[in-house]
């Protein structure tokens, strides 16, 4: 007969020193199994006599009861060190500083851009686009600028090459384009702005061959000078983030706009230093207007029901005159160091609720 306390001991011993679920589960099936030992033993019972038989099955019940709990044990405990050496790993610091600040930036033209998008948002002005290639018609002639006329030559236009009809194509040379398609294509009242890239063919300091605007529409039945000037004068207030900005508007002339003028805001120079608001000097930041009634016909609309007013700012000067950057050049250089300091971070993202810089 042999010695079950014994067959029980080694069997729960050899489970105590299991060390993964695998060697427990292989220990499992070579007792319990099919062809396990203590299985083994159990159909061993058969050749018993009936005497022998009960007593050895209760006691071999008693062990296989008790290699099971162990068994059972064991694997719990294996079981809660693997979740326990997972949850080590895969520990997290919720409380730790978020990773180092972002490398990139956003280009102090994305940046204005955005941050006058956000002034005239507020306004109730919905942004429009056009395409950089555009045709004589919109660039010009709808704009009260016929062939031949003298603007044509101001604008240093680039060209394409003669298509079949003879018509060329062009880089724009203002988004004022963006005016006549808007009215093309929608409706009054219209209350848009147009900022895009415009090109002229043209280098040296304060010139770049490609440069940005935002043109401003406005279009209804009763819209007045008084309307822009207070439109611009809430926009450079808020542009500037100071208290008073003067704006003056200089006689000019555009073909596009009856009557025209160029747009000055005020700003003191003082210890070579130059502030935007009060003072005794003047910067010109634009052109406006009221739209002429000939690009008002141009695009369908009659100038004795419809009437309003169109304006267009230089970006880079605005971001210039905004961050103190010298010089229009050095937007386009791509310089990483340029771009570190006059740059802004992605994730603030200009509100005029939130701030339009922080
Ligand atoms: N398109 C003009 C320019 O580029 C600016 C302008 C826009 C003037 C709208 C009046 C009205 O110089």
């Amino acid at each position: 007969m042999i010695d079950l306390d014994q067959v029980r001991a080694e069997a729960q011993t050899s489970i105590a020193a299991a060390a993964s679920l695998e060697a427990l589960e292989a220990l499992r099936v070579s007792l319990l199994g099919k062809k396990g030992s203590i299985s083994l033993l159990m159909k061993s019972l058969g050749d018993m006599g009936p005497e022998e038989r009960k007593a050895a099955g209760q006691q071999l019940n008693l062990v296989k009861d008790a290699v099971a709990a162990a068994l059972d044990g064991r694997k719990a405990d294996l079981e809660r060190a693997a979740l326990e050496e997972r949850l080590a790993r895969e520990r997290i610091d919720v409380t730790l500083p978020a990773r180092p600040e972002a490398e990139g930036r956003i280009h102090p033209i994305a940046q204005v851009m955005d941050e006058m998008t956000a002034i005239f948002a507020q306004m109730g002005f919905s942004v429009a686009e056009g395409p950089d290639i555009e045709d004589d018609f919109h660039n010009f002639t709808a704009l009260n600028i016929p062939l031949e006329h003298p603007a044509r030559q101001m604008h240093d236009t680039f060209y394409f090459g003669a298509r079949d009809d003879g018509s060329r194509h062009l880089l724009r040379t203002h988004t004022s384009p963006v005016q006549i398609r808007t009215m093309l294509a929608s409706k009054p009242p219209i209350r848009i702005i147009a900022p895009g890239r415009t090109y002229r063919c043209d280098s040296d300091m304060t010139h770049t061959p490609m440069f940005h605007q935002i043109e401003g529409l406005v279009i209804d039945k009763a819209t007045h000078m008084g309307h822009l000037k207070g439109c611009l004068m809430e926009f450079v207030t808020t542009f500037f983030e100071v208290e008073e900005v003067p704006v003056r508007f200089r006689p000019s002339f555009f073909p596009f706009t009856e009557p025209s003028a160029e747009v000055d805001i005020g700003c003191s120079r003082q210890g070579g230093e130059l502030k935007i608001g009060k003072g005794s000097g003047w910067l010109e930041i634009g052109g406006s207007g009221m739209v002429h009634p000939n690009v008002l016909k141009a695009c369908g609309l009659d100038p004795d029901e419809y009437q309003g007013f169109a304006f267009g700012m230089g970006v880079e000067r605005m971001a210039m005159l905004k961050y103190g950057i010298p010089d229009l050049r050095t937007f386009f250089e791509s310089d990483l160091r340029w771009l570190k300091h006059y740059g802004f971070l992605p994730l603030d993202v200009p509100t005029l609720s939130g701030g339009l810089t922080r």
